[in-house]
């Protein structure tokens, strides 16, 4: 008995010694440790040795199994290292990296963000409103009657439920002021949706940035100076700023802007970049009776707001002929942006 033992751990040892790959090593553990292996069934036999000598009988199989067992891991150790080594073998580390293609921002995204910085450093505070709007947020509140020319089906994206998609980011004005009293001062970038002809200089969904100014005493020269402090910081002060008398149903008076834009070979042309004006009193009223409160008082309460084209921003600071190209993603086109 007292030979079998170490004659199995030696002869295991021996054994695990040759091997060389994880699946023979596998079934030489089996073989000796697992329920049938020889180490297993010699154990077995100590109920059949003398009383004095089973302590002794016991060392040994203690002894022989520690062996094994330190002798399979260190070899499974050392076959997975080469496997290792193997796999890197073929590897040359001092070859050149092959180029990462790093990603820019889009022509848009660089002009949103600067024109957002402009407006935050004058006290402008980002806001938000939903895409799909309803009328009452896009047109009734925002004193447009129900047979304006941009209600029209023909203007506007309707859905069957009534809801639409918002022609303009100015019902953002509307869910602003009915959230906060004033006085607000908040700017909303986002997309704005019209049934417009495809061509050089318009898409059906285009990018607006909206902006509303109500407190007590403001003035048209504050609006006046603040979108042309706003043109200089983002073209240069030489830029060539201009406000023609318009109309929009929500603001009196109203005006257009427009920039001067500079194409290489063309000559200057003025761009329409926005609208703008002082707030309609309707508009506070329409406010009001959402609300329930007269927060919105048109004798004491006066803004301006203005909505501006970011497409169109876009044009004019890197002289793009074709507002078509800021949504095809070409990356040679977006590349010269980088
Ligand atoms: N909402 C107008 C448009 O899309 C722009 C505008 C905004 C005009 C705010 C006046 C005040 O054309």
């Amino acid at each position: 008995m007292n030979e079998q033992i170490p004659a199995i751990q030696s002869a295991a040892i021996a054994q695990i010694a040759s091997i060389a790959d994880e699946r023979t090593l596998d079934e030489v553990r089996v073989a000796v440790l697992g329920k049938k292996g020889t180490l297993t069934l010699a154990a077995a036999g100590i109920k059949d040795v003398p009383q004095e000598e089973k302590a002794a009988f016991g060392q040994l199989l203690n002894a022989a199994r520690t062996a094994i067992t330190a002798a399979l891991e260190e070899k499974q150790s050392a076959l997975r290292d080469a496997a290792d080594h193997a796999a890197l073998a073929g590897i040359d580390v001092t070859l050149p990296a092959r180029p990462l293609a790093i990603g820019t921002l889009h022509p848009l995204t660089q002009i949103r963000d600067e024109a957002i910085g402009i407006l935050r450093r004058m006290g402008f505070a980002l806001a938000d409103g939903p895409e799909i709007e309803d009328e009452f947020h896009c047109f009734d509140a925002l004193n447009t009657p129900a047979d304006h020319p941009a209600r029209n089906e023909k203007d506007t994206f309707y859905f069957d439920s009534g809801k639409l998609l918002r022609t303009h980011t100015s019902s953002v004005q509307i869910r602003t002021m009915e959230s906060q009293s004033p006085p607000v001062r908040i700017i909303a970038p986002g997309s704005a949706y019209r049934r417009d002809e495809i061509d050089a200089t318009h898409l059906s969904v285009f990018n607006q940035l909206e902006g509303l100014y109500v407190a007590t005493d403001v003035s048209l020269p504050d609006l006046k100076g603040t979108l042309e402090y706003f043109f200089h910081e983002l073209f240069g002060p030489d830029t060539g700023v201009r406000f023609r008398p318009h109309f929009f149903p929500f603001t009196e008076p109203s005006f257009e802007i427009d920039v001067k834009l500079h194409i290489k070979g063309q000559a200057p042309r003025w761009i329409e970049v926005a609208g703008c004006g002082m707030v309609d009193p309707a508009v506070f009223e329409a406010v009001n009776a959402s609300r329930n409160d007269r927060a919105y008082d048109p004798d004491k309460t006066t803004g301006f707001a203005f909505g501006m084209g970011l497409d169109r921003l876009a044009m004019i600071r890197w002289g793009i002929k074709d507002i078509r190209l800021l949504i095809e993603n070409d990356t040679r086109f977006l590349k010269q942006f980088a």
